[in-house]
């Protein structure tokens, strides 16, 4: 009779045990019941210890019953912690799933700056009739800024307040008493005698390049600045080829209906010289604010290469005539798209940028 109540109770025991570890719903409710039912002070191990106060001929019977119940109900823990195994990592798997049909996140791609823009459509309008890209350094000898561009040292030019002078650490002793021999280049004429002295006629080069002066930002001065020069020296070069040159590309540059016209002017380099202004495109010639009242924009300074500048660069001044020019680069930017301030080349702003 104690045998029949004692495996009914062991038998309910290893039910509700079951029925407790299949309702669990994570790791550590179903241990909990483990140790509830299995553990040291577990209700089935007190079952268990019992078992010694048994009168012998009942302990087989009980007990394979207890064995019985203990191996369900492991069993069930066992199946239940598979299950919740299997839940908790698909559900982890869902959580870190990658769509990997997602487009990718592109980084935005930055365009050439509007001034380089500008700088190689004019390098390129001369490539196209057969020049050559020329370059000098930015920090630059006097003479090459100067002195070989016949430009003698009690020239304004020269001076502290337009010229940025480099401390010269090489020991040399400055030309110019008080000043350094080292500029940083305030034009890019300078490599009109560079090339020059390296190569020989015919020379057809143009040579963009970076500049700097002693000016205040304001709207038509910034302190760097772009040029483009341009050095032609060979056999029989006249003032009607430079102007047939300029005229070809004001066209290129600025359009066919853009008319060119030639002022005499001085620079030191160069004899004659003169200035080179397009027609207005804003009010066509009528005149405006924009090229305040007189309908015309200068562009650039050019002339014919001075035989002084062709003694000191070394070519033979009885054998060749050539022209030069030089153009700012900010300045055919804001020309060529109405901009009232050179300073937005050099904000890096890109509300301004982007739209070029
Ligand atoms: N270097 C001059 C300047 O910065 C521009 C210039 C004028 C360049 C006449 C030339 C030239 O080559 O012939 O103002």
């Amino acid at each position: 009779m104690r045998q029949m109540r004692m495996t009914d109770e062991l038998r309910s025991l290893g039910r509700s045990g079951v029925a407790e570890a299949e309702a669990a719903d994570d790791l550590a409710t179903l241990d909990a019941v483990r140790v509830a039912y299995l553990g040291k002070k577990g209700s089935l191990t007190a079952v268990l210890r019992g078992l010694g106060s048994l009168p012998s001929e009942e302990r087989p019977e009980v007990g394979r019953v207890a064995n019985e119940v203990r191996a369900e109900l492991e069993s069930a823990i066992d199946a239940r912690r598979a299950e919740l195994a299997a839940k908790a990592l698909e559900e982890r798997v869902a959580a870190e799933a990658v769509d990997v049909t997602l487009p990718g996140r592109r980084r935005p791609a930055g365009h050439v700056h509007l001034i380089d823009q500008v700088v190689r459509e004019i390098v390129d309008i001369f490539v196209g009739l057969g020049y050559r890209v020329a370059s000098g350094p930015e920090v630059e000898l006097d003479w090459y800024n100067f002195t070989a561009l016949n430009t003698p040292p009690d020239h304004p030019a020269r001076s502290l307040q337009d010229t940025f002078y480099v401390k010269d650490l090489s020991g040399d002793r400055a030309a110019v008493a008080g000043e350094s021999d080292v500029v940083l280049r305030t034009h890019t004429s300078p490599v009109q005698v560079r090339v020059m002295e390296s190569a020989k006629p015919p020379i057809y080069i143009v040579a963009p390049g970076r500049c700097y002066r002693r000016d205040i930002p304001d709207p038509s001065h910034t302190p760097q600045f772009n040029q483009i020069e341009g050095l032609v020296v060979d056999e029989g070069i006249t003032f009607g080829d430079l102007k047939g040159t300029l005229e070809h590309f004001v066209r290129e540059m600025f359009g066919a209906d853009r008319r060119t016209r030639i002022r005499p002017h001085f620079f030191g380099f160069t004899e004659p010289s003169a200035e080179v202004d397009v027609s207005c495109g804003i009010c066509g010639g009528h005149g405006c604010r924009f090229c305040k009242g007189t309908g015309w924009l200068e562009i650039l300074g050019c002339g014919m290469v001075d035989p002084n500048v062709f003694g000191y660069a070394g070519v033979d001044a009885e054998r060749y005539t050539g022209f030069a020019f030089g153009m700012g680069a900010e300045r055919i930017a804001a020309l060529r798209h109405d901009i009232p301030d050179l300073r937005v080349f050099l904000e890096s702003d890109v509300r301004f940028l982007r739209q070029f």
